[in-house]
This record gives structure tokens, C-alpha cells and sequence, in this order.
């Protein structure tokens, strides 16, 4: 048998093909000068992101390329020379919200022949809605696949160049490293850890459209969370579709050893991760939760359904009590650590005898906030071709009666902060009012209050929590 050794690493792209990518960013923004464009008059780029935190994370590196070919970010697509449009495939929903999205370029592509449409992301990893992009969008340029960023540069220098709509999937799904970031703002990092999903919960679209588990290195974790703290990174979250079962195809540290090392850097900051699965809920990354005070004590453990057979049926790998008991640990390792979970209705063969084992589950574990779906049938997944599919009506019952539950439970749970004063990190000023702020620290729940002393978006400040209802905290400055 192989055994798996210390310098084990996953496949990556290389690095002669990330220089190849790297000096095309140059030749663009050549072409684009000699266009008339310049450093004083960049053309601009707009980018827009659907679906999870991964594709917030993959938008700031399209955004590193596009700086980095000498474009600058627009608010208005209309005032664009480059759109990219990350989307998503989780939910039948967000598919069809980016291909209405998508549709409506066609207005400034007719304004402006010249602008260069991009697609990303999960959706177009699926064969038919790359065809479709192709066949029923002429105006779209070129798309590519999460495995495919990378090839960016080149996609663009061939769409800019006059070249033929290209339609890229990637088989291999390297890691990349070395690719530019632009963060949308400079005190909160994503860091991605590692990419792709062995799990195959027979629902999710996402071990088919984003590969199999990769790891990054330690090493290049560790460099890219000390240049992210050199930056001023305050708020780091490290990010993987199954972010606990860091390092096992590679044989490193795991998860709680890596958060640990990086705990260990000097700097102000604090640490988050998401997403786990239970079954990777380690005693070790709970104890590292426990005891590195820059770990946020948050954990973000979705349960999906409190029904052994729902559970099976979607191949989750353990059952309510054994979830219940990771639950248990957590509690009494982490004081007051804050809880979230994913939940999904309607899976096909739910009784109300299963629904009701959700609704039990929320009650016994008391989240601070849940994230609810109606289950969305996926093409090619097990679950979509299953029996007892659950006729709309039923689900969307079953929905309202779930967030009912949760929203009695939340408000409940927020009021364990009123009357304490606690350190957050202000994000950022209310859109409606410039004196009003918003900040997040232990809870989930962002906390507003009143900034009458001028405290700058990315500053620490210590508030203290005069109220608090279903989805927010209410505080004043210290
Ligand atoms: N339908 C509904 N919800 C889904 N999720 C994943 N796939 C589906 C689907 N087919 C939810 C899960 C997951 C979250 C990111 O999205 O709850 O944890
Ligand atoms: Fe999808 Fe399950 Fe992997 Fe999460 S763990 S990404 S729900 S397959």
C-alpha cells in the first residue's frame, strides 16, 4: 500500500504556466494602452459574484488578473470593458438568476460591441450550461470553469485579440498558486485552504463541478496569511467546501494544526473557517477552538436534516445522536461558542415524521442562526432521480414552519450578549445613514450602533450590547 508522506502534495499547476499567464496580463495592458487607454484612463472591469464565500474568494482573484492587465473596478456594468460573471449551481435558483443576469448584457454589448463577457464558476463546470452559454448567448465571449481561473489572461488576451469564443473546462483541477488578489477590502481575507468535495452528499452539485479535495501547502497558507496580516488583515477566513478535512489527501498537518500555526502569527486579528463537515468535527480542531483565543468561537457545523433516514439517503455519514454529541463537546469545551448550521426541506422521501426530527434538531442544539433551503433537484446528482420527490407546497410549508421555529429560537439566543460589552471589528457604514455602522464580532449576528466617535471601517472598538433581536445586535460605543 502507498503510504502517504510528509511532502506529499496535490497536483498544481505549473509555475512556468502561471509566469506564461502572468506576462499575457502585461501584453494586455500593453494592448490596451496602445488602445488609448492608459494609467490615467483605465478601462474598467466589472465583476459579479453568486453563491458562496469560495466565489467571493475566486472574484478577488479575477479581480487581482484584471488589475494587474491595467483595468480598474466600475460599479456600472454599462461603464465596462470587461463584465465577468462568477455564478453559482448549488440551487436550480441561482442558476437562473445568473442566466437572467447574463441576458441582460446583451443591451451593453449591443452599446459597446467592444466590451469582453466572461462566465465562471460552478454552472458553466456543467457540460449543458457551458452548450448553452455557447449556443444560446452569442454575446458572451468565452467561459470558464473553477479549475480554469488561472487560464484568465489568456482568455481574455484571445477575446481582445479578435480570437473565436472559447468555452473552457478544466479535467485536472490543479491548485494554482501565485495568482494576484484584490481584496474588496483590505481588513477581511478570504484564504482559500482548499478546494473540491469527496463527499458526494447525494444532493450537492459540488464534487462535480469543483473536483476532488486538494490541499493547498502549509507553507503557502502560512505565506499568504502573513501577507494578508501585513496588509492589515483583521478578520481571516479560511475557507475549503469541506474545510476540516484539510491536509488528508496530502498526509500534512490537519486543520487545528494549521489554524494553530497561523493563530501563532504576530498581529491583531482573528480567525474563522468555513465549511465543516461532522464528520471531520476532530476533538483536536474543537481544543484548538477552546484554547487559541484568536479563533473565533463560531462554528458553522450544517446538520442538514435531524433524520437518520434522510441523513442516510443523503449519504451524510453519521446520524442525529452522533451530531447531537459533537454538539455536546463543543458546548462544554467552547463557553458560549455560537452555532450555525445548513438546513435543507423537501428531500425527496420526507414525511412529516422526518420534519418533525429537524424542527427536534433545532430545538436540542439551539442555533444561533440557521441557513434553510428547499431542497433544488440537481442534474446529474443521485437525490434528483430518487423517489417521493416533495410536491412544492409541501416544502415550502415545511420552510415557513422552519424558520418560524428558528426565528423564536435566535432571538432567544441573542439576548445572552445584552448587557455585555464585547471587542468587534467595524465592517462597515450604513448605506441609509453615515453616522450608523455595523460590526461583528463572537455572534454571527452583525451588531449596529451609532458611531458618534468616529471610528474608521476596519478599527476595533468595544460596544456594549443594549439590545438585541432576531437577526441583529444593537450597541453603543465604550
Ligand atoms: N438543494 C438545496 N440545498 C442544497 N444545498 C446543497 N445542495 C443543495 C440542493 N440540491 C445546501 C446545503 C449546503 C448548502 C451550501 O447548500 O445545505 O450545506
Ligand atoms: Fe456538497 Fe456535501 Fe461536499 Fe458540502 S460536503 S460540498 S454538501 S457534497
Amino acid at each position: 500500500m502507498k503510504m502517504k508522506s510528509e511532502n506529499m502534495t496535490a497536483p498544481h499547476i505549473e509555475e512556468a504556466e502561471i509566469e506564461r499567464q502572468r506576462l499575457l496580463c502585461d501584453t494586455i495592458e500593453k494592448e490596451l494602452f496602445s488602445r488609448g487607454f492608459g494609467k490615467e484612463r483605465r478601462p474598467g472591469y466589472y465583476i459579479q459574484t453568486f453563491g458562496c464565500q469560495q466565489n467571493e474568494a475566486d472574484s478577488e482573484r479575477m479581480a487581482g488578473i484584471a488589475w494587474m492587465m491595467g483595468y480598474r473596478p466600475v460599479s456600472d456594468p454599462a461603464a465596462a470593458e470587461l463584465i465577468l460573471i462568477n455564478t453559482c449551481a448549488i440551487r436550480e435558483h441561482a442558476e437562473k438568476k445568473a442566466l437572467s443576469i447574463i441576458g441582460t448584457y446583451k443591451h451593453v454589448k449591443d452599446k459597446n460591441p467592444g466590451v469582453i463577457i466572461g462566465v465562471g464558476g460552478c454552472m458553466v463546470a456543467q457540460k449543458h450550461r457551458a452548450d448553452q452559454l455557447k449556443n444560446s448567448y452569442p454575446y458572451v465571449n468565452f467561459s470558464f470553469d473553477p479549475g480554469a481561473l488561472h487560464l484568465l489572461p489568456e482568455l481574455i488576451y484571445h477575446a481582445l485579440t479578435g480570437g473565436k469564443r472559447r468555452f473552457v473546462s478544466s479535467d485536472t483541477y490543479a491548485v494554482a498558486e501565485g495568482l494576484p488578489t484584490h481584496q474588496k477590502q483590505s481588513f477581511k481575507a478570504w484564504l482559500s485552504i482548499m478546494y473540491g468535495c469527496n463527499n458526494f452528499c447525494s444532493y450537492c452539485i459540488v464534487p462535480y463541478v469543483r473536483g476532488r479535495e486538494r490541499s493547498r501547502t502549509p507553507e503557502a497558507i502560512l505565506e499568504e496569511a502573513r501577507r494578508l496580516i501585513d496588509g492589515g488583515a483583521r478578520d481571516i477566513t479560511l475557507l475549503g467546501q469541506n474545510v476540516n478535512s484539510y491536509g488528508k489527501d496530502i498526509g500534512s498537518m490537519d486543520i487545528a494544526a494549521l489554524m494553530r500555526q497561523i493563530c501563532a502569527l504576530p498581529g491583531d486579528f482573528r480567525l474563522r473557517f468555513m465549511t465543516s463537515h461532522p464528520k471531520d468535527a476532530s476533538d483536536a480542531l474543537i481544543a484548538a477552538m477552546a484554547e487559541e483565543e484568536k479563533i473565533v468561537p463560531h462554528f458553522h457545523l450544517p446538520v442538514q436534516s435531524g433524520s437518520d433516514t434522510i441523513l442516510r439517503r443523503m449519504n451524510r455519514k453519521y446520524t442525529a445522536q452522533e451530531y447531537l454529541r459533537i454538539i455536546d463537546k463543543l458546548k462544554s469545551s467552547v463557553p458560549d461558542v455560537s452555532l450555525t448550521s445548513d438546513i435543507i426541506v423537501g428531500f425527496p422521501g420526507e414525511t412529516d415524521a422526518d420534519f418533525q426530527e429537524t424542527l427536534d434538531m433545532l430545538a436540542a442544539v439551539e442555533y444561533d442562526a440557521i441557513f434553510s433551503f428547499i431542497y433544488s433537484p440537481r442534474k446529474g446528482t443521485p437525490a434528483a432521480t430518487m423517489e417521493g420527490q416533495i410536491p412544492r407546497e409541501v416544502s415550502s410549508r415545511r420552510f415557513e414552519q422552519l424558520l418560524s421555529l428558528q426565528h423564536d429560537i435566535s432571538r432567544a439566543r441573542n439576548q445572552r450578549f445584552v448587557g455585555r460589552t464585547i471587542r468587534a471589528l467595524c465592517e462597515e457604514v450604513s448605506k441609509t445613514d453615515p453616522d450608523k455602522m455595523t460590526a461583528r464580532s463572537d455572534s454571527p449576528r452583525p451588531i449596529h450602533f451609532e458611531n458618534n466617535k468616529g471610528v474608521p471601517v476596519g478599527e476595533y472598538c468595544n460596544l456594549e450590547i443594549v439590545s438585541a433581536d432576531t437577526f441583529s445586535l444593537y450597541g453603543e460605543l465604550k
